[in-house]
């Protein structure tokens, strides 16, 4: 079977030397990683190269990279590319191909999936979506497509086309896409939320053992972790949750990485996503503080109530909010980027705590906090201990690697490199 026959390849590859020819997919070899994962990805946001050009991309410590976005349309036979983008991706590949780098394209993200549904929703529309896509592979060529599609049978941003059918469509889709000669040399891949795939009652599915046949492998988005004001405001990428207060467990590393295997999605086709970002809320002293202190040192509360809809704007990268694709005002994100982190005083470059910021570390999502009693602001993020956590998780688990969101939000490769450490 192709896949299995993939995956050995990937293991078989590690030393030999890199080429490209017009079968990329029959060499998944290693770049120049220092990671023992099989897999060392991240993903470049086209709408950053100002800030963060192809040439800043740490070649040499990535096998695959994920240019994001290209976005669905009503048209089944249309996907949709920017004009920037459309200029900036055969810049992309021809970067991550001269430095031995996969070059793949996401179709979808949160605010592309609104067509997901009705492209795979009928015989007709899936082969003109399997002919959009594969032209698109042509046109740019690229070595793999991941469908970032959020979410199938379920709603995402709140004005995507649902089917109950859904995920059975994708499928089909992914068979179609999978026979064809374009297909079958790439590297497909899902990005998935930490559930698996709904059912036709909008359930996780127990049956999805086909995808592992048709994909290379998923890529598990732990990161974003739902909280509610009452709920507490949490983690944003939780290792563990088994272990958090029982109205506060909303998925984590370990059990989705458990939900999917179930499913029926081998752990050597699962990667871990994992972010170079924090989530902020703004939550005064009294709820922040857990009154107990440490050498000294106050300690956060884990879970503290927030406002809904009082998010402030977190760095230079963040929206300043508006209107979504759905027509619905949105507030500022609140995110902070790992180097945000750094330039907006919360951290030294050096990682450690200025003066002034209260931190802790959560020994159950195995994830830290600050807070700034100031301004009032509090966040959840991810830096090197956490990091170092996850990639010793992706190896002990026998995961096929890591997927960072998103490469320009790592200082230095802090993150980075702290996660191939294994
Ligand atoms: C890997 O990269 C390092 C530095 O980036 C270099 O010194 C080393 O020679 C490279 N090794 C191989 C096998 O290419
Ligand atoms: C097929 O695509 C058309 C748009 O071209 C859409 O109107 C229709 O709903 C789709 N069919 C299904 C069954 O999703
Ligand atoms: C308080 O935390 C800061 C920042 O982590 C650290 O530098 C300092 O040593 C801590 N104080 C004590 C008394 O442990
Ligand atoms: C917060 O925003 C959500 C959707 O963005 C909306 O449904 C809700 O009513 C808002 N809540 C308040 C308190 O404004
Ligand atoms: C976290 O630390 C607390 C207190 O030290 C301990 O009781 C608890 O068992 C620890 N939990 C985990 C998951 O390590
Ligand atoms: C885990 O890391 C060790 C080296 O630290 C490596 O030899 C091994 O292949 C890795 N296992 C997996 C499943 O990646």
């Amino acid at each position: 079977m192709r896949f299995s026959a993939t995956l050995v390849l990937i293991l078989a590859a590690a030393s030999a030397a890199k080429t490209h020819n017009s079968h990329p997919h029959r060499h998944h070899r290693r770049a120049n990683s220092t990671s023992h994962s099989v897999i060392s990805s991240a993903w470049f946001a086209g709408w950053h190269v100002a800030d963060f050009p192809l040439d800043q991309v740490s070649w040499s410590k990535y096998t695959h990279m994920t240019y994001a976005f290209a976005i669905t349309t009503p048209k089944p036979s249309v996907i949709s590319l920017e004009s920037s983008d459309q200029q900036l991706l055969p810049q992309f590949v021809a970067t991550a191909r001269k430095r031995g780098v996969k070059a793949s394209l996401s179709i979808g993200g949160w605010t592309g999936s609104r067509y997901f549904s009705p492209s795979v929703g009928s015989t007709q529309n899936r082969t003109a979506f399997v002919t959009a896509v594969t032209d698109l592979v042509q046109q740019y060529s690229l070595d793999g497509i991941e469908f970032d599609w959020e979410y199938p049978g379920l709603q995402g941003i709140g004005c995507n086309v649902v089917n109950p059918d859904d995920t059975s469509n994708f499928l089909t889709f992914l068979k179609e896409l999978r026979s064809t000669s374009t297909g079958q040399g790439l590297v497909l891949s899902a990005a998935v939320y930490t559930k698996p795939f709904a059912d036709t009652t909008g359930q996780p599915s127990a049956k999805l053992s086909e995808f592992s046949q048709v994909l290379d492998y998923i890529t598990i988005m732990n990161y974003d972790t739902k909280s509610t004001p009452s709920s507490g405001a949490g983690p944003d990428a939780p290792l563990d949750d088994s272990c958090a207060p029982s109205g506060s467990q909303f998925g984590s590393a370990k059990s989705s990485v458990s939900a999917w295997t179930s499913a029926g999605i081998p752990a050597n086709q699962i990667v871990l996503g994992v972010p170079a970002y924090g989530h902020s809320f703004v939550i005064p002293p009294s709820a922040a503080l857990s009154g107990q202190s440490t050498n000294g040192n106050e300690t956060l509360s884990l879970y503290p109530a927030y406002t809904a809809n009082n998010t402030r704007k977190g760095d230079r990268w963040d929206g300043d909010g508006g209107i979504d694709v759905c027509g619905n005002p949105v507030g500022p994100g609140g995110v902070y980027t790992y180097w945000g982190l750094i330039d907006e005083g919360y951290l030294n470059a050096d990682g450690t705590i200025p003066e002034g910021i209260d931190s802790d570390f959560d020994n159950c999502s195995q994830t830290p906090f600050l807070y700034n009693q100031n301004k009032q602001i509090y966040i959840s993020y991810d830096n090197a201990e956490s990091f170092t956590i996850k990639g010793n998780f992706v190896n002990v688990t026998g995961l096929a690697g890591f997927a960072m969101w998103e490469a320009g939000g790592d200082y230095k490769d802090v993150l980075l490199d702290s996660i191939s450490a294994f």
